[in-house]
């Protein structure tokens, strides 16, 4: 998330022990059994039963490949797409709270009036944005136009049409168009620089250009510690 105001707080960095306690939760996600996982979360809740363990455990399979698979991003697989990434892989599998992420769009969107949303999905943070004093509008920027469609209606639904959402295809490998040049105040991309194949040079690229966003005079980068392992881990 980069944003242009730092809104009095301390910056939104993480430090590299704080990374790494955060990071060591990743390692095992890597070969997950979600019966397993469901199983202990069940377990806790005392809310599952073995039944329910195995039919959840079949839809995330199937999903999760779904979402892996598709490139396209149909109506369909963005319907589930909140469900498996957000409720289901992103407490229980990868550690990470989602009252975190929704804490860094809050703080970041602040002071924000214009905010750019590159590689949005679902709109899952902007959708649950909660203090957003001076936020005018929200521009959403994906390379796939179902993804825009899908997240425009989100984001008009559950904000009752209270900011203006503008949109457009945009490939962020390729420089934006010159009208977005500098216009913004703060640019989110979470979760998205994983999803570009291709190496530290992509990854780089793809950060030029979502810089390329942001009012030259106040646009800084929050969280270059995490941008700078994720280069680093990536390639
Ligand atoms: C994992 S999702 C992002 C998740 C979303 N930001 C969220 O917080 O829920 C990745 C998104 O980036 C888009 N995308 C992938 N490659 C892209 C590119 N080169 N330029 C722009 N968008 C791209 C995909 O269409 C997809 O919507």
């Amino acid at each position: 998330m980069a944003n242009s105001v730092n809104n009095g707080k301390p910056p939104l960095e993480l430090s590299l022990r704080e990374f790494a306690k955060e990071a060591k939760h990743l390692m095992w996600t890597r070969t997950p059994n979600v019966a397993d996982i469901l199983q202990q979360a069940g377990r806790k809740d005392g809310a599952l039963s073995p039944d329910s363990v195995w039919l959840l455990s079949w839809w995330i399979k199937r999903e999760m490949a779904h979402q892996m698979m598709d490139n396209t991003h149909t109506q369909a697989s963005l319907a589930s797409y909140d469900a498996v990434i957000w409720y289901f892989n992103c407490p229980l599998l990868w550690g990470i709270r989602r009252d975190q992420i929704q804490q860094l769009y809050d703080d970041c969107l602040q002071q924000s009036k214009l905010h750019a949303e590159v590689g949005a999905r679902t709109g899952f943070f902007l959708k649950n944005l909660q203090s957003t004093s001076e936020l005018q509008e929200i521009t959403l920027l994906a390379k796939n136009p179902t993804c825009l469609d899908v997240c425009e209606e989100n984001l008009h639904m559950s904000l009752n049409s209270k900011f203006k959402i503008e949109r457009q295809v945009m490939d962020v490998l390729k420089s934006p168009p010159p009208e977005l040049h500098g216009k913004f105040d703060s640019v989110g991309c979470n979760y998205f620089l994983h999803c570009l194949h291709g190496g530290r040079k992509i990854i780089l690229l793809a950060v030029k250009h979502c810089a390329a966003l942001l009012k030259p005079e106040t646009g800084t980068f929050h969280n270059r510690m995490a941008l700078s392992l994720l280069v680093k881990y990536t390639v």
